[in-house]
């Protein structure tokens, strides 16, 4: 996507160094932050640097490229091995994040080249996921349509154009008329700060909305349609996402719209029957209790938005569970939430 003219991914490798996006500034910051080792990779995964199913998978996938090539030099399984733990242990929840590191693993044991070759594929494939993504979803867009989405899943989220905003971006293109209401407010923010930032950098028509106002609007007929992206998808059609996901296919479902998951096949898992299974990171409570921005002065201050001496609890994740789904918006097309059209999906052509 272009920035300033110029165009970007959010996540890529030049010899060894892996380069990312600053997503933790934005949007009052637009910084690339490198990562030298796979180490650094790691934190800058945790850190939320880079964050979003697709950018996490494609990371953690160059991540393990790189600790592939650090062991050309050093005793090389057992790095291999502990340097595999190590990025799989960064975050739990994006199934993206071990389909990647799983891949790349598997083909550096042919060779350290090998692995990075198998890291590009799987950042190359996020993108062109995602454009399909776009594709598939840009036809469920009237000549004019009011969407809701929760959190972040456009191209921040990915390699390139994302998931939920995909459609959003395409059908703009196609000269149809989008407005989108941008939610996640709290705790992280990531609607109001980077999908506003993204729609704005964009030049689409948008406004941030409270997290506790979505039910007002739909009341009032203003949302047509609601699509958010995933950060795994069990065998069943449950699936995770920022927290506040539920509650939105909840309030969609009593008001008669319609309710998209947009992702690609990477996030399905066919491994985790339901979404009980699904694991939920809790993240640190700070999140809740502060909030960061700029001063007067423009410098990033991080202030105390709660009463001082109460703890919070913060839970990233919530699950839909698909009876709440109208239909997942993949790569190969749009798909109902059953078993059976999930499996079928995700079955490769030639079987
Ligand atoms: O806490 P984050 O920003 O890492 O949350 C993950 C996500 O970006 C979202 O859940 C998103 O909506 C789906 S991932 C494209």
């Amino acid at each position: 996507m272009l920035v300033e003219g110029k165009s970007y991914q959010t996540v890529w490798m030049e010899g060894s160094s892996v380069f990312l996006i600053q997503q933790n500034l934005l949007p009052f910051e637009f910084k690339i932050h490198e990562c030298k080792t796979y180490w650094e990779t790691c934190m800058a995964i945790t850190d939320m640097v880079v964050r979003g199913a697709g950018a996490i998978g494609a990371a953690a996938g160059y991540a393990m490229a790189q600790a592939f090539l650090l062991s050309q030099s050093k005793e090389k399984s057992v790095l291999i091995r502990e340097a595999k733990q190590d990025i799989e242990h960064t975050r739990p929840t994006a199934k993206n994040l071990f389909y990647a590191v799983d891949r790349v693993y598997k083909a550096g044991l042919v060779s350290p080249e090998n692995a990075v070759m198998e890291a590009h594929k799987v950042a190359l494939e996020d993108m062109e996921s995602s454009r399909s993504i776009g594709k598939y979803g840009s036809g469920l867009f009237k000549s004019k349509t009011n969407v809701l989405t929760h959190c972040n899943a456009g191209w921040l989220a990915f390699v390139d154009y994302g998931t939920a905003l995909a459609p959003v971006y395409l059908a703009k293109r196609q000269g149809k008329e989008v407005f989108v209401y941008v939610d996640e407010t709290r705790p992280r923010g990531q609607g109001a700060r980077l999908t506003a930032w993204e729609l704005k950098n964009d030049e689409i028509p948008h406004v941030i909305i409270p997290d506790n106002a979505a039910a007002s609007l739909m009341a009032q007929k203003k949302i047509d349609m609601v699509i958010v992206g995933a950060d795994r998808i069990a065998a069943n059609g449950d699936t995770a996402n920022k927290i506040g996901t539920l509650g939105r296919a909840i309030l969609a479902k009593e008001f008669g719209i319609p309710f998209y998951v947009a992702a690609p096949s990477s996030t399905f898992d066919l491994d985790c029957p339901n979404g009980k299974e699904i694991p939920i990171e809790e993240r640190s409570q700070d999140e809740v209790l502060y909030q960061t921005g700029p001063d007067v002065n423009g410098n990033l201050v991080k202030v105390m938005v709660t009463s001082p001496g109460s703890e919070a609890l913060n839970p990233a994740f919530d699950v839909t569970p698909a009876k709440y789904i109208t239909g997942f918006i993949t790569e190969k097309g749009i798909i109902k939430p059953h078993f059976q059209s999930i499996r079928k999906m995700m079955t490769p052509l030639s079987l």
